[in-house]
């Protein structure tokens, strides 16, 4: 892997084993021990197949694609949660997967406990995460609810949190799965502010994304994925180039003039 990237995936394929239940009777999975009729069928099915690409440092890359087409399961091997069955996964430099609502928090702790154990995930000691703490509060705007078991967080408040400690721990790369599509305007807005400031510090962003406006003002290279293999890959830019060469409208919750700086740095 050079200096220059922070991601390499190398033909990463990706399969699970998926269990047709034919019964469920008790009576059913007895006679199946003896008769193959009746017993429970695996097939194995392959949510990924022969997925190569590269992410530039600093860069922001677009995983595109129809549902379960294999974006989530692209993050989780990018974020180590999963290991690919075939082919290669390399990173460089500190993770910051917001893929999933509540990933790496336990429902019974409170939001200030969960703070400090998603820190650790994270390899942050928990002096360095008191020096933090105000800031990762602050900016989720919990205060109020920072005692609260998060089992009792709406799933808004799930993603204020993840979100907060992900940008607050100097993440080098950062995941995101569509987790920020459940913020409400104003709070989405900040998210992708402070994307992009860290993106003027070199912060490589993967964006999964059903959103092209979005896509388009965040990132510099996309791979459309269909049926768990590449479609389609290269430069968004040339991408719009030869459509209709126009910049598409902003989403309501995001404004164009402060998008542009985000593509311009990471070149
Ligand atoms: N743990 C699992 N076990 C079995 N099948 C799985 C598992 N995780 C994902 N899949 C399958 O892999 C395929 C790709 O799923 P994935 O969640 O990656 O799609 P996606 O592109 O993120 O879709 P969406 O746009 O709906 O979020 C789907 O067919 C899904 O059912
Ligand atoms: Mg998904």
């Amino acid at each position: 892997m050079s200096d220059d990237h922070a991601i390499v995936a190398e033909n990463v394929s990706k399969a699970f084993l998926l269990h047709h239940n034919r019964v469920s009777s008790l009576k059913g999975r007895f006679v199946g021990l003896f008769r193959d009729r009746w017993r429970q069928r695996q097939e194995t099915f392959e949510a990924l197949h022969d997925v190569s690409f590269r992410v530039r440092r600093g860069s922001a890359f677009a995983l595109m694609g129809p549902n379960g087409s294999g974006k989530s399961t692209l993050m989780q091997l990018i974020a180590g949660i999963m290991e690919p069955t075939g082919g290669r996964i390399t990173t460089r430099g500190r993770v910051a997967p917001l893929i999933e609502l509540g990933v790496g928090f336990n429902p019974e702790l409170t939001g200030e406990e969960n703070i400090y154990l998603n820190a650790s995930l994270y390899g942050f000691s928990n002096k360095e995460t008191r020096r933090r703490f105000k800031d990762i509060v602050e900016f989720s705007e919990l205060g109020h609810f920072i005692d609260t078991p998060v089992k009792n967080y709406s799933s808004g408040m799930y993603m204020r949190l993840g979100f907060s400690v992900a940008i607050n721990l100097d993440p080098e790369i950062l995941l995101a799965d569509e987790v920020l599509a459940v913020g409400d305007a104003d709070f989405q807005e900040k998210c992708y502010k402070s994307i992009q400031t860290l993106q003027k510090r070199g912060m490589t962003l993967v964006l999964v994304s059903h959103s092209f406006q979005l896509v388009r003002q965040f990132c510099d290279d996309y791979v459309q994925l269909k049926g768990g293999r590449v479609v389609e890959a290269g430069s968004l830019d040339e991408l719009a180039d030869s459509t209709d060469g126009s910049v598409p409208a902003s989403p309501p919750a995001f404004q164009p003039k402060a998008s542009s700086h985000a593509k311009q740095n990471a070149g």
